[in-house]
């Protein structure tokens, strides 16, 4: 019989059923040494039984502190809002439970510091939701790059356009409240695509930043708030390897419902990446005959790209969900290893810095250093 691995799930609405679905996918469609058992769901509000029932959870409750203290648990997910997750990921952790936390890791470089120290001295595996990684298209960019094939990398360019809260009458939510989110558009897309970067290009060297709240008070129960996270934010970027980066990000940009976008060009060639159109990568090589040369479109369904051996034939496309399912399989990968788990507390630290250095880089203006703005 295969080891089983007991999962604990913090947090039961948009991500808690992401993370539900992918735990009933991945072992059906992977072939794993220790495979999840849905143990807990936990969230707060009149729909938690109802919820766990039908997401296929043994057991529910209204108390984090709960699934952390039960022995029975081997690993927590959190996804909860971002003042949480220091709190349940640390104490997780100190109980020798697993983790994989939702990003952005914390609401700061401190917090995430000490997430990542305490999930160190346990020995425990601990892993950040940043799930485009774990797109097969992502991977052949990462693999072309790797492989030499856009030759010295020049430039990244990357956007995350959504459109959520355009009409000023969208009510006052828990990401408008920097004491709760962190951070707007900067910190909630921002960390996918600096997180991205990190992947593709590599460490940030520094940042200039400038961000924007457009919409200033929304109604919270008919009662006016103050918005205290941005709508819009852009910064520019240099890496320690000598390749320049632009950004923005946005929850206001009409029509764009999870546009997330990015290109990398080097001296030999570029890649292109749409996530709405995420089984695709555009590719252009300098190496093509010149008469040939141009864009082209390779569809990333072929059995020799990440994780689609384990899905169908090819041409038979993917989903925005599938990205949970694989980062799962290296979860679970890295529980039965005993070792690994790609991208670690580390990696979510590393992203919290930069995060931190854009914040600081826009209110005063200047260019920031990742950890400088934890001095
Ligand atoms: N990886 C991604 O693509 C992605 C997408 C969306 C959100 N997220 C991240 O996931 C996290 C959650 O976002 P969401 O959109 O699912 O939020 P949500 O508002 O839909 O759900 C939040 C959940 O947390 C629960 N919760 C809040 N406080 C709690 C507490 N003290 N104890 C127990 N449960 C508590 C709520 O009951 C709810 O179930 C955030 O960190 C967010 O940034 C990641």
């Amino acid at each position: 019989m295969k080891r089983e691995i007991r999962v604990g799930l913090i947090g039961h609405k948009f991500m808690g059923k992401a993370h539900s679905h992918a735990l009933h996918d991945v072992a059906f469609f992977f072939d794993l040494e220790a495979v999840p058992v849905m143990h807990t769901l936990c969230g707060i509000g009149p729909d938690v039984a109802a919820t766990a029932a039908r997401y296929g959870w043994r057991n529910w409750t209204e108390s984090w502190e709960a699934v952390v203290a039960n022995p029975e648990i081997d690993a927590v997910a959190v996804c909860t809002p971002g003042n949480t997750h220091r709190a349940i990921a640390a104490a997780a952790a100190r109980a020798g439970k697993h983790v994989l936390c939702e990003k952005p890791l914390a609401l700061n470089a401190a917090e995430s510091g000490e997430m990542l120290a305490a999930a160190r001295q346990s020995g425990v595996r601990h892993m950040v939701n940043f799930n485009y990684r774990r797109l097969p298209a992502v991977n052949l960019a990462k693999q072309l790059i790797e492989e030499g094939r856009l030759g010295t990398l020049y430039t990244f360019r990357a956007t995350y356009y959504q459109d959520w809260p355009l009409d000023p009458a969208f009510p006052f939510l828990w990401r408008m409240d920097k004491s709760v989110a962190g951070a707007g558009s900067m910190a909630d897309k921002g960390s996918h695509i600096v997180d991205l970067a990190r992947f593709l290009v590599g460490d940030f060297a520094e940042v200039a930043a400038t961000s924007e709240i457009f919409v200033k008070q929304r109604l919270e129960g008919g009662v006016p708030r103050e918005v205290t996270t941005d709508d819009a934010a852009a910064f520019v970027a240099r890496f320690h390897n000598g390749a320049l980066g632009v950004f923005a990000t946005s929850r206001m940009a009409a029509g764009h419902k999870n546009a997330l976008g990015f290109e990398v060009n080097g001296s030999r060639g570029s890649v292109i990446f749409d996530l709405e159109r995420l089984n695709e990568l555009q590719v252009y090589f300098t190496s093509d005959p010149r008469e040939a040369q141009g864009f082209r479109t390779v569809m990333v369904t072929q059995s020799e790209h990440k994780y689609i051996q384990s899905w169908w034939p090819p041409g038979h496309i993917i989903g925005w969900e599938h990205t949970f399912v694989h980062q799962y399989y290296e979860f679970l990968n890295a529980i039965a290893a005993g070792e690994g788990g790609s991208p670690s507390f580390e990696d979510g630290h590393r992203a919290q810095q930069v995060l931190d250095a854009i914040e600081r880089a826009a209110a005063e203006k200047r260019w920031v250093a990742p950890g400088e703005a934890e001095a």
